[in-house]
C-alpha cells in the first residue's frame, strides 16, 4: 500500500504530464511488496490505479486485466519501463518502445526497488481529451494491419471461422470488425461505454425499448417524440402488456407520470419538429432518484452540440440516418449505453436481426471524419436563418433554441454548446405546399441532416402517423414546415427562402 501511494505522490508532485488516477502497475509473476497474495487488486484499485496484471493469464482477473494493457498499450500512451518488452513480444506484438529515458530512470528509481524481481512498473502520459473535431477523425476505426493503410477495410466476410478464436464473429451479433470500428468512434463522440450499430434509427429505438421493457412495466414516454417512436410505442406496447404514459416536456410533469412500476423514461430533445427543449440535467436527476432509466433519442442535437450522458442520462439513441451519415445516401441507427445496459441490448438486438452491413458501417465511419465540420457550418447557417425568418412579416413564428424568444432558449443554452441545424416556422397566409413549390435550391424530401438543405411539412410526412388530436395538441399545423439546414452558402440559402416567401 505505502509502496503504490508513495509512487503515487511522487508523480503527482514531480510530473506534471502524468495522471496518477492512470497509473498502472504491472506485476509480472510476482506480488508487490508489501501485499499479501490475494488481496492486492483490491487495494490498488482503490488508490486510483487501472490494473495491476499476473502472467498467468488464464486467471480471471489477470487475464481480464492483460486486455486492458494491451488496449492501453495499442492507445500509444503508455510507457514501459523494465523488461515487459518481452512479455508483450510473446503475447505477439512488435515495434515496443519504452518511454523516455529519464522518465524511465525516475520510475525505476522510485519503484523498482521496492518490487520484487520482475515486477515492472508502467505509467501513462497525461492524456489530454481530444476535441470533437479530431476525435470524428481519429476515434474508433480499425488498423489495416495488412497493408498500413490508414483507412479500416470493409471486412465483407459473413461467414468467419471459429477454431483457434474463442469469439464468434457474425454480422447479427454486431461484433464485426467493421462494427466494431464504427461503434468505437461513435462511444468516442458520445462519451459512451459501449455502443451497438443498427441499420436504422427505428431498429436501434424499438431494439432497446423491447429491450428494457417487460409485460407488467409502465413507460413514460415524451409526446413530442418522432412520429416512427410514437407508433411504435403506441402500436405495440399495450398488446405486449406495457403500460404507457404520454406527457409534456416539463420535468416535473415527466416526475408526475412516474408510477411505481415505471422503467424507463424517453424523451427526445430538442423536439421533432416543434424543437421544443427538455431539461437534460433534471430529467437525468429524476431517472437517478426514482431508480428509473433515462433514454434520449439525440438525433436533432448530434454528439457535437449536445452530449447527454455528461449531463446524466443512461441511455442515448442517433437515427444514425440523418446527421450521423450526412449525406442522404445511408440508413442506419445507434443505442450507446454503459457495458451492462449495452451488452443486454446486444443481446436482443441478436435476436431481432436489425444488424447493419459492412459497406454501411465503413461509409458511416468515413461521414463520422467530417460530422463536426458538417454540423457547426450547419449550426451557423440554421441561426443566420432563424434570424431572417423571425424578421419577415410573412412569417408568423419561428420555432430554433438559439433564438432568445424561444421558450427553452435558457435550458437549451445551458445544455448545449450549439443550437443545431433544425427549425420549423409557420407561414402567415401561405400553406405550407404552396411555398415549398416555390422553393429552387431547398428540395423538398423526407429525412435530414443532409449536407443538402431540405424541407417539409411535418403534418403529412414525419407525423403523418400521429392522429389528427394528437397533431393539433402538439401544436403541428398544416402550416408548419421544418428545415434541416445543409452546409450550402447561407446567402443561396435566404435568397431561394426570400423569393419563395415574396412569391405572389
Ligand atoms: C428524431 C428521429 N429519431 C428517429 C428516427 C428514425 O430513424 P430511421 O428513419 O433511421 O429509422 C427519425 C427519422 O426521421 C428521427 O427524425
Amino acid at each position: 500500500m505505502a509502496f503504490i501511494a508513495e509512487c503515487i505522490d511522487r508523480f503527482r508532485l514531480d510530473n506534471e504530464d502524468l495522471d496518477y488516477r492512470q497509473f498502472i502497475v504491472a506485476v509480472d509473476g510476482g506480488e508487490i511488496a508489501g501485499f499479501g497474495r490475494t488481496r492486492p487488486h483490491k487495494e490498488v484499485y482503490e488508490l486510483g490505479c487501472v490494473g495491476v496484471i499476473e502472467s498467468r493469464r488464464n486467471q480471471g482477473l489477470g487475464k481480464m486485466i492483460v486486455e486492458d494493457l494491451i488496449n492501453a498499450f495499442l492507445s500509444g500512451n503508455v510507457y514501459i519501463t523494465t523488461d515487459l518488452i518481452g512479455y508483450f513480444e510473446r503475447l505477439g506484438f512488435r515495434e515496443i518502445k519504452n518511454g523516455p529515458e529519464d522518465l524511465v530512470e525516475k520510475i525505476k528509481r522510485v519503484c523498482i526497488s521496492k518490487c520484487r524481481a520482475g515486477a515492472v512498473v508502467m505509467v501513462y502520459r497525461k492524456e489530454k481529451p481530444m476535441h470533437i473535431d479530431t476525435k470524428c477523425i481519429h476515434a474508433g476505426g480499425c488498423p489495416d494491419t495488412h497493408t498500413g493503410g490508414i483507412n479500416t477495410p470493409i471486412f465483407t466476410s459473413s461467414a468467419y471461422g471459429y477454431l483457434d478464436t474463442d469469439v464468434r464473429l457474425y454480422q447479427r451479433y454486431f461484433n464485426t470488425p467493421n462494427q466494431e470500428a464504427v461503434a468505437k468512434k461513435l462511444c468516442e463522440l458520445e462519451g459512451a461505454e459501449d455502443g451497438v450499430i443498427f441499420s436504422s434509427g427505428m431498429a436501434a429505438i424499438s431494439t432497446v425499448l423491447l429491450t428494457l421493457l417487460n409485460s407488467g412495466y409502465h413507460a413514460v414516454v415524451q409526446d413530442e417524440i418522432y412520429g416512427g417512436s410514437h407508433a411504435f410505442v403506441e402500436d405495440h406496447f399495450s398488446r405486449l402488456g406495457i403500460s404507457l404514459t404520454l406527457t409534456g416536456k416539463e420535468a416535473q410533469v415527466i416526475e408526475d407520470a412516474i408510477k411505481p412500476n415505471t422503467r424507463i423514461i424517453y424523451i427526445e430533445s430538442p423536439t421533432n419538429p416543434l424543437l421544443n427543449v427538455v431539461d437534460l440535467r433534471a430529467v437525468a436527476e429524476i431517472g437517478r432518484r426514482r431508480g428509473i432509466l433515462t433514454i434520449i433519442d439525440n438525433t436533432f442535437a448530434t454528439p457535437v452540440n449536445q452530449n447527454p450522458f455528461k449531463l446524466g442520462i443512461d441511455v442515448v439513441l442517433h437515427s444514425g440516418t440523418k446527421y450521423l451519415g450526412g449525406h442522404s445516401d445511408l440508413y442506419c441507427g445507434v443505442a450507446l449505453a454503459n457495458k451492462d445496459i449495452a451488452s443486454r441490448i446486444r443481446k436482443t438486438a441478436a435476436n431481432l436481426g436489425g444488424s447493419l452491413n459492412a459497406l454501411s458501417c465503413y461509409l458511416l465511419e468515413r461521414s463520422l471524419k467530417t460530422l463536426a465540420i458538417r454540423v457547426e457550418r450547419q449550426t451557423q447557417n440554421a441561426f443566420e436563418i432563424s434570424k431572417f425568418l423571425e424578421n419577415h412579416a410573412k412569417v408568423a413564428g419561428v420555432n430554433y433554441p438559439g433564438l432568445a424568444s424561444h421558450p427553452g432558449h435558457a435550458i437549451a443554452r445551458n445544455q448545449m454548446s450549439g443550437y443545431g441545424a433544425m427549425l420549423s416556422f409557420e407561414l402567415k397566409d401561405m400553406p405550407a405546399l404552396a411555398f415549398m413549390k416555390q422553393l429552387k435550391l431547398i428540395k423538398a424530401a423526407l429525412s435530414l441532416g443532409g449536407v443538402e438543405t431540405t424541407i417539409c411539412d411535418p403534418a403529412t410526412t414525419s407525423h403523418q402517423k400521429v392522429s389528427e388530436e394528437v397533431r393539433k395538441r402538439l401544436g403541428i399545423s398544416g402550416n408548419l414546415l421544418r428545415l434541416s439546414v445543409g452546409i450550402e452558402n447561407l446567402d443561396d440559402l435566404i435568397e431561394d427562402i426570400q423569393q419563395a416567401l415574396e412569391y405572389k
